[in-house]
């Protein structure tokens, strides 16, 4: 009996990080090697899939694509079918086109569709497979590390090396000039890259979303840090962090509460705060994308192969409607409906948290 050939959909889709590309290459081989089916890459998430733009992916298309950062079919965190955003005689309205994703799947002849995202990503295959019957599996990627599906995400580790290495050469200009350095890190409204770098990186201070903190109790450290004769402070912020009473600070606050706003700007105001009350000259760095650019480390190119390799497994297995996640060391899998919503957040009475504050780093409280 001849082997039925199936064609497999992927897609990338929300802010790309370092290692999509490693799901994608393990993605296509293992469904090559392994089961000798077809791959089709969407480009731009979904918005591939509403303008038909795909390519065909062979192992050939993927050779070499392994340290690369980013991802080769490129995303969109704009691009939700069921809500796609039209302007019309200058007001901004939603409609809705998904019918057109669908047309071009079946135009296509796709048997399943390998969706790699974040939440949003998630929620909308969801609604494809609910909606329209469509055989879908989910990938986790994001270097927030904020997904309480999986215990790790691909991205994150090469963030954290990165906003590792920012505070290292903060270090090095800090002691020369005496200064207060703020780094603002990403990370959405958990503090996990600015916990685990400031942590590596030996910061003094460490702020995060988790533990709204007390600007009085920040600038007190950095006055006893002074007083014992060091006489600067490395301070790492995650773009959610609060004050204790206070706000998140928003790029764009009049999106405030819709799932259009933006993080960012603390840095540059608890730098203030801090040279206004110790008198300690302070710069603020703001670290932005930089943590999501670049080769990934070797941990999210694994980890991202191993997901890659699992996603395809689980289409040959019939698992639709089943996110890959990462639990106990093991890849496993389950229902994208009990993956999605909510956040995985830093545990204020925790062990990485205790770690931090017996070694004397501060987190304002
Ligand atoms: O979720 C990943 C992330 O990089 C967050 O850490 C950050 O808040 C956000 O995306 C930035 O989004 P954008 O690329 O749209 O500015």
């Amino acid at each position: 009996m001849t082997k039925q050939i199936k064609t497999i959909g992927i897609l990338t889709g929300g802010g790309d990080c370092p290692g999509l590309n490693a799901v994608i290459r393990a993605a296509v081989l293992t469904a090559s090697n392994d089961y000798g089916w077809i791959m089709v890459g969407f480009l731009d998430g979904f918005e591939g899939l509403m303008d038909e733009r795909y390519i065909n992916l062979t192992p050939k298309s993927v050779r070499g694509i392994l340290p690369q950062g980013g991802t080769i079919l490129g995303s969109s965190n704009k691009g939700n079918p069921f809500e796609w955003r039209v302007k019309e005689d200058g007001e901004l309205r939603t409609v809705d086109r998904s019918e057109k994703a669908v047309e071009t799947l079946n135009g296509l002849g796709i048997d399943a569709l390998i969706a790699i995202g974040g939440d949003g990503t998630m929620a909308v295959t969801k609604i494809f497979m609910d909606r329209y019957d469509i055989k879908a599996i989910g990938v986790p990627k994001t270097i927030d590390n904020d997904l309480k599906a999986t215990e790790v995400t691909f991205g994150f580790a090469t963030a954290v090396v990165t906003a590792t290495e920012a505070i290292d050469k903060l270090h090095t200009t800090a002691a020369s000039h005496h200064r207060a350095m703020v780094l603002e890190v990403m990370g959405r409204y958990v503090g996990w890259i600015a916990l685990e770098s400031g942590v590596a990186g030996g910061a003094d201070v460490i702020l995060i979303p988790e533990i709204p903190y007390d600007i009085d109790i920040v600038c007190d450290k950095i006055m006893r840090r002074r007083s014992r004769g060091s006489n600067f402070s490395i301070v790492v912020i995650a773009e959610g962090a609060r004050e204790k009473g206070g706000d998140v600070t928003l790029l764009n606050p009049e999106l405030k509460g819709t799932i259009h706003e933006k993080l960012g700007g603390v840095g540059i105001r608890i730098a203030h705060q801090i040279e206004e009350k110790t008198g300690m000259e302070t710069r603020a760095t703001v670290l932005g994308h930089l943590q999501r650019g670049g080769s990934p480390c070797s941990f999210d190119r694994y980890l991202g192969t191993r997901l890659g390799k699992a996603a395809v497994d689980l289409v040959h297995d019939e698992g639709f409607g089943r996110m890959i996640c990462y639990r106990g060391g093991q890849i496993t899998s389950m229902p994208i409906a009990d993956a999605i919503g909510g956040f995985k957040a830093v545990d204020p009475a925790g062990e990485s948290v205790k770690t931090a504050e017996s070694l004397g780093v501060s987190f304002g409280r």
